[in-house]
């Protein structure tokens, strides 16, 4: 890839652009999928409270080039959570070099086993990370629509 990026722990003042990273990427991966109340759901659990708490709170990577942010991924505790890359981005093993980062990150604070909810987008990822299926879940979401997930885990220390 010709384009210089660089992996940096978020700031609170990164929120906004985070946020937008994560909006637009919902809104391009998502819809073929998920109904639109469920994609509502997605953009609301990301907002803006929520993104700064888990950067204060987690570890929250981003992964960017001088001009834009290309993906972003927190661990909180033993949780993976918030991982995207943006569109045209995607498939050049940028995603894989996230979750490394936080794998890397949960086992220096000791963690063995990791857990993450996984959209049905990005089910097919984990399970190429070596995640394994705990259960699926379903959350129900405005207009009787549901909203489908896999609770997933790993344990760590073998990669
Ligand atoms: C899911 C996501 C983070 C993956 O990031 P990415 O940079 O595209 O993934 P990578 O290129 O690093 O792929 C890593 C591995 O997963 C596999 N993979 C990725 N997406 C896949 C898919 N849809 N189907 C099958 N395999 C897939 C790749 O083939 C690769 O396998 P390899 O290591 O054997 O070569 C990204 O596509 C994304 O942001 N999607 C939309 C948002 C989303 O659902 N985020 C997760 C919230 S739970």
């Amino acid at each position: 890839m010709a384009e210089e990026m660089i992996i940096r722990i978020a700031e609170p003042q990164d929120a906004d652009s985070l946020r937008k990273l994560i909006n637009e990427t919902i809104d391009t991966c998502y819809f073929r999928v998920y109904p639109q109340e469920a994609i509502d759901y997605f953009k609301d659990y990301h907002n803006r409270a929520n993104i700064v708490n888990d950067i204060l709170e987690g570890h929250c990577l981003i992964l960017a080039s001088e001009e834009e942010f290309i993906g972003t991924g927190t661990l909180f505790g033993s949780n993976a959570r918030r991982v995207f890359v943006k569109p045209k981005y995607q498939n050049m093993g940028l995603g894989k070099k996230i979750m490394y980062g936080l794998e890397e990150k949960a086992v220096e604070k000791g963690v063995r086993i990791m857990n993450l909810d996984a959209s049905l987008v990005a089910y097919p990822f984990y399970r190429a990370l070596g995640y394994e299926t705990q259960a699926e879940d379903v959350i129900p979401v405005k207009n009787g629509q549901s909203l489908r997930y896999y609770k997933m885990v790993k344990k760590l220390g073998n990669q």
